[in-house]
């Protein structure tokens, strides 16, 4: 299977292929994006999400972007606009298209040097996942020495893995990089509803990789922790303010109060590009998107036949509310796994690891 490790890539042709991730578990497409317009529409209906692959894509689509314009920059930043705008919350998204636009802003050949920083932004990013899945395993096999004990039970929110974040993911990658080690590792999937991506995306790229875990209802993490089931948790962050307060899929703080009561440690593993430095308070500030309400009412399965379905499980007139994501206040935040190594959720030491 191509892309196994990366969401994302371009093809023989040359053209942007990614993994359609509406379709899993049940089925493994890809979709080749040609047009502007249609990487703003795979960001917006989530043919790729998770902020890395966001940012990933958006980086390719300005290349894209790039070859509807005829070396007019100004007319670049306008089809940006559309990508840019594509999602609100993770941050990343708008990190790489600035980025993309400042690097290009004294091209003369946007088509050619436009394809070479995507390609550089994205093998970045992968060397940032290394870093992340050594720093977090580091953490993990502490855990293990001061437990005194063999198996590590590590509880993860929504899809933080190579789906997400090439190549490995930030939320996953040290789990990757635990069973290199030799680790005996079991991951509790959370199902991450309303669209499931635990249990659709975390649990399919565990199966491929061969890591034990067990897809847990959303609700089941305090019980589990109160049980002492759960060693440490692990989540993805989609922004991080600069006073370390933690945007991610809705859910995320309830783990972290339930951690916090229990404590268990919860860390977050984010590249330096989910960082936010303009945002001083995370939960008053952090734009949290606010998305269709079918995706509460209706989910998605196969029925006996092999056929995919999607089904109403609500009244039809019942309204529903779908925001995306939560903000998990610094205070709760055991330590954010980054590839400069972990850092304590706080104004100063991150200013001090990232702005020094
Ligand atoms: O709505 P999604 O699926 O794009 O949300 C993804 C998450 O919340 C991930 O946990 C997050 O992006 C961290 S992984 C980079």
């Amino acid at each position: 299977m191509q892309g196994k490790y990366r969401a994302l890539w371009l093809n023989d042709d040359g053209l942007l292929e990614v993994i359609d991730q509406t379709k899993l578990p049940f089925e493994y497409k890809t979709k080749v994006l040609k047009t502007t317009q249609e990487v703003a529409t795979a960001i917006q209906d989530m043919t790729v999400r998770g902020a890395g692959v966001i940012g990933s894509v958006a980086a390719f689509g300005i290349y894209i972007a790039s070859m509807e314009v005829d070396d007019d920059y100004e007319k670049l930043k306008e089809k940006a606009l559309l990508i840019r705008e594509s999602r609100p919350t993770a941050v990343n998204l708008m990190w790489a298209v600035d980025k993309m636009l400042e690097l290009l802003k004294d091209s003369t050949d946007l088509v050619n040097d436009s394809k070479l920083y995507a390609i550089k932004l994205n093998n970045d990013e992968a060397l940032e996942s290394q870093k992340i899945a050594e720093y977090g395993c580091n953490i993990i096999e502490r855990i293990l020495v001061e437990k005194n004990k063999k198996k590590i039970n590590i509880l993860t929110h929504c899809n933080a893995g190579w789906l997400a974040v090439i190549d490995e993911g930030t939320a996953l990658a040290p789990i990757y990089e635990a069973l290199r080690r030799g680790i005996d590792v079991h991951v509790w999937v959370d199902e991450t509803r309303p669209r499931n991506q635990g249990a659709s995306l975390t649990a399919w790229e565990l199966t491929q990789s061969g890591v034990n875990h067990t897809i847990i209802a959303d609700n089941t993490g305090g019980h589990l922790m109160q049980s002492g089931e759960v060693d440490m948790v692990i989540v993805g962050a989609d922004r991080v303010s600069a006073n370390g307060d933690v945007a991610n899929k809705i859910g995320t703080y309830l783990k972290a109060l339930a951690a916090d009561d229990n404590d268990v440690p919860f860390y977050v593993a984010i590249p330096a590009s989910t960082f936010d430095f303009d945002i001083r308070d995370g939960v008053k500030e952090i734009p949290i998107e606010l998305r269709s309400e079918d995706e509460v009412k209706y989910m998605r399965g196969v029925d006996s036949d092999g056929v995919v379905r999607e089904v109403l499980i609500t009244p039809k007139d019942s309204p529903a509310i779908n925001y995306g994501f939560d903000v998990t206040p610094a205070r709760l935040i055991t330590g954010l796994i980054t590839n400069k190594g972990v850092c304590e959720a706080d104004f100063d030491k991150i200013q001090e690891k990232f702005r020094g």
